[in-house]
């Protein structure tokens, strides 16, 4: 009766798997603070990706890891760079099977782990850090990807992204804004994820815990400015935006339960504190419930495996 009666279910083609490929890296590492998610060489990635096909998933969202970084995150316009040869593994392996998605942010290849360029007095330049998202949206573009997820939180991105790739002629590649994205402590374990050390925080472009009708107001500049998908993010503790934002728009939304999120849930299990099970599906059922339609979860290939 239960099942019969159901609200809620979640299906495979909902979910998109984030992935880390990391240069110069011969055998998958682990993430110690993320039990069971790895940086992956390039070989392991194209696997995963394969998986990812075969399980019926919406999609992978690849970060790269690369070996050197720099000021200007130079890596992130490399077609050679590590995220740009992984999107093109990842189309090599699937073609249109699945979505190939591109994190777009410069967090990973900065040596000062910022989302974007600084000014001269160490400042996050938006305008300056906008050029250079546009010129990385049409490499990942031309790498393969289908999507591209500009995350960095600059004024604008959208915009500049969506004219950058129209004037390249990717008229057909999609953006999905990180649209609702707050300065939060539940991405701790990302940084050691995409080895970065980030110099002070994101305090000057990520949005204040304590705001609800920031997010929505930021969600609207982003439907304007060609957003096709807007997102949430990290996820359980913003669900009254997911529910808020649902209302407001009517394009796809989606939430991400991000690293901190995992690693909560991932470390009470180990000690046999909560049912580890039980406690991904109630975790994905409430993000759905709530109103996403489409979940970015590290869990995901294993959800649909149980599927
Ligand atoms: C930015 C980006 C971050 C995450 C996804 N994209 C880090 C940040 O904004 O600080 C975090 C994802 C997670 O914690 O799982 N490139």
């Amino acid at each position: 009766m239960r099942a019969l009666v159901r609200e809620t279910r979640t299906e495979p083609s909902q979910l998109v798997l984030p992935m880390f490929v990391a240069e110069g890296l011969t055998e998958p590492k682990p993430i110690a603070s993320m039990p069971g998610v790895v940086q992956h060489t390039r070989a392991s990635a194209r696997e995963a990706v394969r998986e990812a096909a075969g399980l019926g998933l919406g999609g992978v969202m690849l970060f790269g890891v690369p070996e050197h970084k720099d000021a200007v995150g130079s890596g992130a316009l490399d077609p050679d760079g590590i995220l740009n040869v992984a999107l093109a593994d990842a189309r090599d392996e699937v073609g249109d099977d699945l979505l190939v998605m591109a994190d777009l942010c410069l967090d990973e290849f900065t040596d000062h782990g910022h989302c974007g360029v600084l000014d001269d007095q160490g400042r996050v330049d938006n305008d300056a850090t906008l050029e250079i998202y546009g010129r990385m949206g049409v490499v990942q573009a031309e790498s393969g990807a289908h999507l591209v997820g500009p995350s960095g939180m600059m004024d604008g991105q959208v915009a500049v992204v969506r004219e950058a790739l129209d004037d390249a002629g990717h008229t057909d590649v999609a953006i999905l804004a990180y649209a609702a994205k707050y300065a939060s402590a539940f991405y701790g374990p990302f940084r050691e994820a995409v080895d970065s050390s980030l110099q002070g925080d994101r305090k000057t472009y990520q949005q204040d815990p304590g705001n609800a009708r920031e997010a929505l107001r930021e969600t609207l500049l982003d439907v304007a400015e060609g957003a096709d998908i807007v997102m949430v993010k990290p996820a359980l503790a913003y669900l009254d935006l997911v529910a808020s934002i649902r209302a407001a728009v009517d394009l796809p939304v989606a939430a991400y339960t991000v690293s901190g999120e995992y690693a909560m849930v991932e470390a009470a299990a180990e000690k046999g504190w909560i049912d580890r099970e039980r406690t991904v599906s109630e975790t994905i059922t409430s993000i759905r419930r709530a109103g996403a339609d489409i979940v970015l979860t590290y869990w995901a290939a294993e959800i649909a495996r149980r599927a």
